[in-house]
């Protein structure tokens, strides 16, 4: 008779099987767990915390050391995971405004050390924003001719992260992504802010916005994928809006 060590010995033993069986068993449960959480809770949770803003609560009332961020404080966490994984040279952000996410991007550069920089682009520069050694502002639209060219200058091929989080209709971003995308190298992050609009699960009246823009891009560009481990902490407002460059 075969003991265990026997079976160990064989790939395709029955000990192997056994744990392979197992593993596909704990898988089968998380997906089924995520289905039915996903379905309610998680949604449910995602509209009313969205949602708070109305009432000065929530997004409305975060701040990175006294400034205001318009951003989860899960997806800033993963921004944070993701920054000290790839240390880009440059961080490009598409959507300043009171320059909050800019000094969280730039204190995580200097928490992870080198050289990293933050230029983030706003068309108001009406903010009176932080300064920073790391952080250059730029005044313009994210998509003109002449914004595009002082950015490409100053990342000066190096590697980028990118942040878009600016004008957040459909179309708007989509040129974003197709002005950006060459910003950021294979291995490399662009990240799609605020997908969760147009019904996403939040603002259902908001029509084609920025996951409509993702969709549209995913289609086109075969060198970017999701990555959507990075939404792990079931809340994001970026669903499906972590794009990583595969190839
Ligand atoms: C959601 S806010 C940015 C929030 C900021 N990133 C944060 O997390 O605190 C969007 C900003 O995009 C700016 N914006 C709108 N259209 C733009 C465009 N075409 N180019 C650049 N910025 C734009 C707005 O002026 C506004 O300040």
């Amino acid at each position: 008779m075969p003991g265990v060590k026997d079976f160990a010995r064989h790939p395709r033993g029955a000990v192997q099987r056994a744990r392979a069986d197992a593993w596909l068993l704990r898988r089968a449960m998380k997906l089924a767990f995520q289905k039915r959480i996903q379905g309610d809770t998680v949604e449910q949770f995602h509209r009313v915390y969205y949602d708070g803003a109305l009432f000065g609560d929530t997004r409305a009332s975060t701040y990175w050391l006294g400034v205001r961020v318009d951003k989860c404080p899960l997806d800033l966490w993963v921004y944070q995971e993701l920054l000290f994984e790839n240390r880009p040279d440059v961080i490009v952000e598409a959507g300043t405004a009171t320059g909050g996410s800019a000094l969280f991007f730039a204190c995580m550069l200097d928490l992870i050390g080198g050289p990293g920089r933050v230029v983030t682009i706003d068309v108001d520069d009406q903010f009176d924003r932080p300064t920073h050694d790391r952080i250059q502002y730029l005044h313009g639209s994210s998509v003109a001719d002449e914004t595009l060219a002082q950015v490409a200058e100053i990342v000066g091929g190096r590697p980028a992260m990118v942040f878009l989080d600016s004008d957040h209709t459909r179309d708007h971003v989509l040129a974003e992504l197709r002005a950006y995308r060459s910003l950021v190298q294979p291995g490399g992050y662009l990240i799609v802010e605020d997908t969760n609009l147009n019904g996403r699960p939040v603002s259902p009246e908001f029509g084609p916005g920025p996951g409509e823009a993702v969709d549209a891009f995913l289609a086109e560009d075969p060198c970017f994928a999701r990555d959507t481990g990075c939404e792990k902490f079931y809340l994001t407002f970026n669903p499906g809006g972590y794009l990583q460059r595969t190839r």
